[in-house]
């Protein structure tokens, strides 16, 4: 037999039980049952690195992690950080053609714009793209793009902002050689200074304290909520129009809604709310 093929390691239902609900407790995320592969995938590497003997011993690891270093690996290799530059591109022309218009008939003097779970910041420095272009005086105003997200290693890959040059695809052709610097050998683009400086990036779980202050008249958060328990999402939706200004606007996931959810949005348009109360 091949000596490069690894022997498996056994994953037994309690074990799974034990992951479910660590995962429920500490992010939000509600596992299928049938997500027993994928779990076995994503945590199998960590095994692997810490070099122990199998899923109980993980487990174990787990349940008697007081410092919580560990519980940053679980959770960040249990996320699910699927992204795209101008994902559902509808909330992209939203802010260019209605966002735009008011805050420049509005004049307010902070503009705060909120990438809620933003995986690698694609998103964020969508919006960017999106609002700079769009409204080039922001570039000299109080202008600020916060990113945030459970999983640490998608913020460091946010903050360097250098991704694969397959992404140019996804990007309209216009913002190029605006807003991206590609690498001498093609491989990799990475997002301009000029861009990045109004992009922030933080860790913030939202089952945990909520550290974020300030008035956000556009709030993004896209594929985030889907798998947790409509109680979590109410709390979240709840804290979202706490930190809105009136009449903000929310963009939410194409497979998310509001409907016994928050009563505090009003539906403008595909998957677009406007803070009402
Ligand atoms: C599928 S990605 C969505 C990225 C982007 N919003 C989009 O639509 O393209 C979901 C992100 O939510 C983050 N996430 C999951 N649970 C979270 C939590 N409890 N608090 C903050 N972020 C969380 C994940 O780490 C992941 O990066």
């Amino acid at each position: 037999m091949n000596a490069a093929i690894e022997k498996g390691f056994e994953f037994s239902d309690r074990d799974f039980r034990f992951i479910r609900t660590m995962v429920s407790e500490k992010t939000g995320i509600e596992l299928a049952e049938h997500k027993k592969n994928m779990v076995y995938s994503r945590l199998v590497r960590r095994i692997r690195t810490l070099n122990i003997g199998g899923f109980r011993e993980y487990c174990e690891i787990l349940s008697s992690d007081s410092s919580g270093s560990e519980l940053i690996n679980f959770v960040n290799a249990i996320t699910t950080n699927v992204t795209r530059f101008f994902r559902e591109e509808h909330h992209f022309h939203y802010l260019r053609d209605v966002v735009v218009k008011e805050l420049t008939e509005q004049k307010p003097e902070k503009i705060r714009i909120w990438s809620a779970g933003c995986s690698v910041g694609m998103e964020a420095y969508s919006i960017a793209m999106t609002m700079l272009s769009a409204m080039p005086e922001l570039a000299y105003k109080d202008f600020k793009i916060l990113a945030t997200d459970i999983d640490t290693e998608v913020l460091g890959k946010g903050a360097a902002a250098t991704y694969p040059s397959e992404v140019l695809k996804d990007i309209p052709q216009e913002y190029h050689r605006k807003y991206l610097e590609t690498s001498d050998d093609g491989e990799t683009v990475t997002v301009t200074d000029e861009l990045r400086k109004f992009v922030t990036f933080k860790r913030m779980n939202f089952l945990d304290h909520w550290p974020v202050k300030g008035q956000f008249q556009v709030i993004f958060c896209r594929n985030v909520v889907i798998y947790f328990n409509k109680e979590v999402q109410r709390a979240i939706f709840d804290k979202f129009a706490d930190r809105m200004v009136d009449n903000g606007c929310l963009c939410i996931g194409h497979s998310e809604n509001l409907f016994n959810v928050s009563t505090r949005f009003r539906s403008v348009g595909t998957t677009i709310y406007r803070k009402i109360a």
